[in-house]
């Protein structure tokens, strides 16, 4: 049995520090690793970075983020990965990483992710450059993340994203904000390979539960969505 610890869209900043690591403080006894699904700060800048560190750095158990929309607002990403990576925090980017769980290795694969919609109501790559290049970028993430994903040598496979790769996760917010909130694209990422589980955030308003059209487990991990420090998934034999 993994047990997959996950919570996103903390966005932390100084009157934030303190809330989560009381509980962080026994994630050891339920859990083997713990996935920041993004927004780990309000703006992105470094002392916000600094501030997730303190909160989330130098655990007992490995940590492994993507950034989220918020953590990209101050056009500071490199900085506040670093200052991340420097608190022993993994930061994944179209990456994947491996960790040992007692005799099975866990693989996870992360990317930001982009919207665009999702099948029936999605936008195209059609007409003026700058829808082009909107729906480009969600392709080359999405693409990034199923070779992440396909690549991984391992027993049991997670997908981390920010954004949404169902629409399922997002019943409670409003339908005009779909769009902006995921993509069937990276649903389409995660079905490509044999994905235990898909953890997300960036939907505060949303349900925790669904399922990618291939049937894998999908989470939203959105704080304000599983209103405690974070939930844990078990992922079984037949993972
Ligand atoms: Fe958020
Ligand atoms: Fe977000």
């Amino acid at each position: 049995m993994i047990r997959i610890a996950a919570v996103g869209d903390v966005h932390m900043d100084t009157d934030v520090v303190g809330r989560y690591r009381p509980a962080l403080e026994r994630l050891p006894e339920q859990a083997d690793v713990l996935l920041l699904a993004g927004d780990l700060t309000r703006h992105g800048n470094e002392a916000e970075a600094r501030c997730v560190a303190q909160e989330f750095g130098n655990l007992e158990v490995p940590v492994v983020a993507v950034l989220g929309n918020h953590d990209y607002h101050c056009d500071q990403a490199p900085q506040v990965t670093k200052v991340l990576e420097d608190a022993g925090i993994t930061v994944l980017e179209g990456t994947s990483t491996v960790l040992t769980c007692g005799e099975r290795r866990l693989g996870i694969a992360g990317a930001k992710g982009f919207g665009g919609g999702f099948a029936g109501k999605c936008a195209s790559a059609f007409g003026e450059p700058e829808m082009k290049a909107f729906i480009r970028t969600t392709t080359e993430v999405a693409d990034r993340l199923a070779v992440a994903l396909q690549e991984l040598e391992c027993d049991v496979r997670v997908a981390l994203t920010h954004y949404a790769p169902v629409p399922d996760t997002l019943a409670g917010e409003p339908p005009e904000i779909y769009p902006f909130l995921g993509s069937y694209l990276l649903g389409q990422a995660i079905d490509s390979a044999p994905t235990a589980l898909a953890v997300h955030g960036h939907a505060h308003a949303g349900t925790e539960r669904g399922t990618t059209p291939g049937g894998v487990r999908v989470r939203n991990v959105a704080h304000p969505v599983i209103k405690q420090a974070y939930n844990v998934y078990h992922l079984g034999d037949g993972s």
